[in-house]
């Protein structure tokens, strides 16, 4: 992660040089940077220059110049636009992050000076800005051997000045920790299947114990006890057991500490498809089938390091969905958790599977103050919307309501789809309480909530994010430059700041 420091911009500078100077523009106004050189003829180059090139600051454009004459503190400029000033929102502040980050990265700059006209950017658009070109610069990169070194030329400070300086220093303190759980979220979701087994993932969840996150890993013996059969019935065509890990951090004293907040992740190391095979094209994306485990690994990170006043659980639930002579076939039935039969009629329906054994383990073990589940469960969720909102289900108006509003803030969108019994009767099956897939193609995303919901109780809140859609890319998406987006973490890591901290 990139270093970042802010200054005020009401105190005389006394070190003043980087790389790159960046400057915001708005469309259609004038930059000003008598604050940044003084002398106003100085600067009156780079004004015509940008005249001459008809740059109006829109937002996601830049310009790159040359320093005016006689100025050696920097030596490129860059104008970044911002959009209408009035128009001022988390994805122009993001848009212009980004391209200032990619900017970055072409001209080889280490570091960055950033000077942001006084009384326009809020403390919280600032951290924002900070935040998503950091984001930005995240690399997966442990695997090439052939990187030189010496040739390496990163991004690794960002100075900000602002009137908002210590607002911002104080942001930023907390930031630092999330964005480091986005980071691990990455990690995990970008490490390939051969390596990030579900034994692997397992141990790598223990090192959050330095955070003081308690852990436990449970392994095929205990959830053979817990009866879990529903999610051994997808671990037995793979040579590497399951396990659940059960992460709780204990940030709050008091009343909520008997209540925690809970997140369940699905932990799908690879999948294949089972016996109902996947086809190859595509199919190794689905080493990012564990994108729900990532993200509650990710958040707990958040939460401990940050040191969140909550009591949260985190439980994943890690399995290989792999194709052998003892993988599960289409027509089994297995007995849940929750005692109740599910005939299996499609192999690569496995996410259900596991998340709806830890649903049930969850609401005996944990007696949660409320449940959110994540998930890439569905090809049908990326159908229906894509890549860039995630679908989600609740039961609950007031959690739907959290979870749209800080979405929309913090600009990891989601959108509510519904549950209704309706698409709950397409689960009834002839030969057990209930199959695993519907016998049509319709509403898949919607009859796998529905599948879930019949695990969680009556009185429970609970929400269920499909994030199949959100989690990995092979292009740029939500400031990350490929893989792994960590969509989630941020999400989730404000939900709890903003609604269940005491
Ligand atoms: N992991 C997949 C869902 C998925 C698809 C995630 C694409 C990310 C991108 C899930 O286990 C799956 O295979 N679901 C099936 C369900 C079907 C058999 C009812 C699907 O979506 O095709
Ligand atoms: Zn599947
Ligand atoms: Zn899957």
């Amino acid at each position: 992660m990139i270093k970042c420091s802010f200054r005020d911009s009401q105190k005389k500078r006394e070190t003043w040089a980087g790389d790159v100077l960046v400057l915001p523009m708005f469309e259609d106004e004038s930059l000003d940077m008598t604050g940044v050189v003084g002398d106003p003829s100085l600067y009156r180059g780079v004004l015509a220059h940008i005249e001459a090139c008809r740059f109006r600051g829109k937002s996601g454009e830049h310009m790159v110049l040359s320093p005016p004459d006689g100025v050696t503190a920097f030596h490129v400029i860059l104008v970044l636009g911002f959009g209408k000033k009035d128009s001022l929102d988390v994805e122009a502040v993001e848009k212009a992050a980004r391209c200032c980050a990619k900017q970055a990265q072409a001209l080889g700059a280490r570091s960055l000076l950033a000077v942001f006209m006084d009384g326009v950017f809020s403390a919280d658009q600032l951290v924002t800005w900070a935040s998503g070109v950091s984001l930005m610069t995240y690399r997966f990169d442990s695997y090439i051997a052939s990187k030189d070194e010496s040739d390496r030329r990163e991004l690794e400070t960002l100075t900000i000045e602002s009137a908002h300086a210590s607002a911002c220093a104080d942001r930023w303190e907390k930031e630092k920790n999330v964005l480091d759980g986005v980071a691990l979220t990455r990690d995990l979701v970008n490490e390939p299947p051969n390596i990030l087994t579900p034994p692997a993932f397992a141990e790598r969840l223990r090192a959050l114990e330095a955070l003081g996150v308690e852990v436990s890993l449970h392994d095929n013996v205990s959830l053979e006890k817990e009866g879990m059969r529903a999610m051994l019935g997808v671990a037995q065509g793979s040579v590497y057991p399951p396990s659940m890990v059960v992460m709780r951090w204990r940030g709050s004293t008091g009343k909520d500490q008997t209540r925690p907040v809970t997140f369940i992740g699905k932990g799908v190391t690879f999948d294949t498809g089972g016996v109902s095979l996947k086809p190859s094209a595509g199919m190794e994306e689905m080493k990012s089938d564990m994108g729900g485990a990532g993200v509650v690994a990710g958040l707990l990170h958040a939460l401990a390091a940050r040191k969140a006043s909550v009591h949260a659980v985190g439980i994943v639930g890690l399995v290989e969905n792999a194709v052998s002579g003892t993988a599960q076939r289409p027509s089994d039935i297995v007995i849940s958790r929750a005692g109740k039969s599910i005939e299996v009629l499609n192999t690569d329906a496995e996410g259900r599977l596991v998340l709806a054994d830890l649903l049930s383990y969850a609401q005996d073990h944990i007696t949660p103050r409320m449940i959110v589940d994540l998930a890439t469960l569905t090809g049908a969720m990326v159908i229906a919307l894509g890549y860039e909102y995630a679908g989600f289900f609740s039961n609950d108006d007031t959690l739907a309501n959290q979870l749209t509003d800080v979405g929309r803030h913090i600009n990891e969108k989601v959108w509510r789809m519904p549950l209704h019994k309706a698409y709950d009767k397409m689960l009834d099956s002839k030969v057990a309480d209930m199959q695993n897939v519907t016998n049509q193609r319709s509403a898949g995303s919607i009859t796998a909530a529905q599948f879930l919901q019949r695990f969680v109780h009556k009185d429970m809140a609970w929400a269920h994010i499909d994030i199949a859609g959100v989690t990995y890319h092979k292009k740029p998406s939500f400031l990350s430059p490929y893989g792994a987006s960590g969509f989630g973490v941020r999400l989730l890591d404000r939900l709890v700041s903003q609604h269940y901290e005491s």
